[in-house]
């Protein structure tokens, strides 16, 4: 069955072309950060018309790649939530206009499912269930991933999400947005130990995040180095920042999966391209015996391919939308 799949909930502009769920035959992505950094952050409207802008050349660019045409096309996916409501609302619009035109079913997909199935691409051997670290600029979730289309979320931030936090960071410490990959890069070979940070607990619910003391914490030492005037020690501020991070998402993720007993952990979101978040989970993985799945870089991000890999399994499940379907800023990722 081959899908063509639409992703517009950020700043990335996605289409993709997958087969049967797990084989991509083109992924093509335009992103609009480059306009975004000059405001430190995505501004909704500008991404919005920036998709509207691309959305059609890219899905032309995807079939010419996949070498298919508009006739071989079985259903569209596309993600319809969560997301910024104006993106999402282009996306949903110009999947429903191809599925109308050409007479094919469309298939409503939620963002982080999407995400989720990043690793079913990566890792053709993976089947639910297992416990997913879903951790991005807008989420940070432990989800209990039952069946493919059967989900429930077992840890969630009060808060910031990892990403955003990572990004805040980043950004006071001067080294631009989207500053995830950065920090991270500046973190190699700094002191993980030079800065004392704080673990987070939230009461009587010890699987949920919360990352705004920690980012409080962060950059109160900041400041501290700034009033004295002194040049900040960003190696060793990424890295103490980087080591509590993952403090926080991984002992977590390892404990609801030994509590479920399942022998397997996947990590998706743009935060899982994280070196020392893949690292500690590596490490806690082997130790316990529990296998680690880990989609590669390029699919840690926003993508097309995701959404066509989780579109097909929406479809089995017979998860279909209709021309009324509508987009929506959040939803609950059990709800499908
Ligand atoms: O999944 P994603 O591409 O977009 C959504 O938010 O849906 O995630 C983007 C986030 C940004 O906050 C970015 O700073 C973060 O992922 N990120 C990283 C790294 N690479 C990207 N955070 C930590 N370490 C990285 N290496």
């Amino acid at each position: 069955m081959l899908i063509l799949a639409v992703e517009s909930s950020c700043d990335e502009t996605a289409v993709a072309l997958v087969k049967d769920g797990r084989e991509v035959l083109a992924d093509c992505i335009a992103s609009s950060v480059e306009m975004h950094k000059l405001y430190g952050g995505v501004v909704p409207e500008i991404a919005s018309r920036k998709h509207i802008e691309v959305i059609a050349d890219l899905a032309d660019a995807a079939l010419e790649k996949a070498g298919v045409t508009r006739r071989d096309i079985d259903a569209v996916a596309v993600t319809y939530a969560p997301g910024l409501i104006g993106a999402v609302l282009v996306g949903v619009n110009f999947a429903k206009s191809v599925a109308y035109a050409l007479g094919v079913p469309l298939i409503p997909v939620h963002h982080v499912r999407g995400h989720i199935a990043a690793n079913y691409i990566a890792h053709r051997e993976l089947e639910p269930p297992f416990v997913c670290l879903c951790v991005s600029g807008g989420t940070s979730l432990i989800v209990d991933v039952r069946g493919y289309t059967e989900m429930e979320i077992l840890g969630a931030t009060h808060d910031d999400a990892a990403g955003e936090c990572f990004d805040k960071i980043a950004r006071v410490m001067g080294l631009g947005y989207p500053g995830g990959g950065p920090l991270d890069r500046a973190a190699q070979g700094g002191d993980d130990k030079a800065f004392s940070l704080p673990a987070v607990h939230v009461q009587d619910a010890p699987l949920d995040l919360s990352f705004s003391g920690l980012k409080t914490a962060m950059l109160n030492q900041i400041h501290k180095i700034q009033q004295k005037g002194e040049p900040l020690p960003v190696a060793d501020l990424a890295a103490s920042f980087s080591a509590a991070v993952s403090r926080e998402l991984v002992p977590r993720t390892m404990e609801a999966a030994q509590a479920l007993g399942y022998g397997k952990v996947a990590v998706v979101g743009g935060v899982a391209a994280n070196s020392r978040i893949r690292g500690d989970l590596e490490a806690a993985c082997q130790k316990t015996g529990i296998s680690l799945y880990l989609p590669p870089l390029k699919l840690c991000g926003d993508n097309g391919a995701m959404i066509g890999s989780q579109g097909y399994y929406e479809y089995l499940a017979g998860n279909l939308g209709d021309t009324d379907l509508n987009a929506y800023a959040n939803r609950e990722i059990s709800l499908g």
